[in-house]
């Protein structure tokens, strides 16, 4: 069975974004995989080392939101980075032999400098982002890598690495390769892309309440200034997102819109509505499962242990390909 592994780093509780792209993936994918998915907790330090007082709080967070999103634990390996210390140990070896244009020329990391203003805060450790993403892919043999567009520079850089170590050191890790996820983006309340800094997300965890007030903030089209005015659902946020959450329905809400029939507030009544009645399972199961946290941590303690198996193996391997074992 061939292997797919994927991380998100710990950063809260998760948005809408995440589950109609990444975790529906998963879903998906681990009915087909031998998979792996994993916190990448250590992958949050590149960029958050002064304020750590969070991380391991978001951490359960996480777990929290991929458990009721359907990530099951019987078909999956579920684990947490930093309690599989072979991670760090293989990113010190590939970091010897990593030329250093190809990690001062990545434009993930570049944009993260930017974007996070960093300037010359940017930490060493933030360099090495990709280098840790590779041992993260490589200890597990991965074929697959489910991740989003902005990712697959990092993977053209592991592919690199992976290359350049099997060719001095003879043949050991395979070439992992992208799975691009065909779901719709989602877009934020603002219209930007979805995102908790953007602060124009949906949480899974929100209440159907919060859902309601969030979605009466979107943003529509500006031209449509009293309800009857005509509108145009084209460079509408809310008809975006009633695309995805209101497939059935969407000739007539054009239509209506359209026309000056059916006015925003409606509009947004009936989305919210929507969303909400399709989060409905995945927020009881969620509520649930926050009843049993120490459940769903001894989920994680023993998917890492499953982890550490099989990285200190490889571990192992790479060691000896190397010659220092
Ligand atoms: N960089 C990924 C992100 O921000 C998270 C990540 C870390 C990851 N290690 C990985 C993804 C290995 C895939 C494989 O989304």
């Amino acid at each position: 069975m061939e292997r797919v592994l994927s991380g998100m780093r710990p950063t809260g509780k998760l948005h809408i974004g995440h589950l109609y792209g990444a975790l529906a993936n998963y879903v998906k994918l681990q009915d087909k995989y031998d998979s792996f998915f994993f916190i990448a907790d250590l992958h949050s330090l590149t960029t958050k080392y002064e304020n750590t007082e969070d991380i391991k709080q978001n951490r359960v967070e996480v777990m929290l939101d991929w458990l009721a999103s359907g990530i099951d634990p019987e078909k999956t390996t579920l684990f947490i980075q930093s309690r599989v210390p072979e991670h760090a140990y293989l990113h010190l070896l590939l970091s010897m032999i990593v030329p250093i244009p190809w990690v001062e020329r990545n434009t993930t990391v570049k944009d993260m400098i930017r974007d996070l203003k960093l300037k010359e805060n940017a930490s060493y450790g933030l360099l090495g982002y990709p280098i840790l993403m590779t041992s993260d892919i490589i200890l597990y043999k991965a074929d697959f890598v489910p991740v989003g567009k902005d990712q697959v520079h990092h993977l053209e850089i592991s592919r690199e690495i992976v290359r350049r170590f099997n060719r001095f050191y003879g043949e050991l890790f395979p070439e992992p390769q992208p799975l691009l996820t065909e779901f719709p983006s989602i877009p934020g309340l603002d219209g930007k892309k979805m995102s908790k800094s953007l602060n124009n997300d949906i949480k899974i965890a929100d209440s159907e309440e919060d859902t309601r007030k969030k979605v009466m903030r979107a943003i529509t089209d500006p031209q449509k200034i009293r309800k009857n005015d005509p509108g145009h659902p084209e460079v509408c946020t809310v008809f975006k997102l009633h695309k995805i959450f209101s497939r059935d329905e969407i000739p007539d809400i054009e239509k209506n819109c359209r026309s000056g029939a059916l006015g925003c507030v409606a509009c947004k009544k009936h989305l919210a509505e929507n969303i909400n009645k399709a989060l409905r399972p995945i927020r009881e199961k969620r509520k649930s499962l926050e009843g049993k946290k120490k459940e769903i941590e001894e989920i994680f303690e023993e998917g890492s242990k499953k982890a550490r198996k099989v990285a200190s193996q490889t571990l192992k391997e790479a060691m000896e390909h190397m010659r220092i074992d």
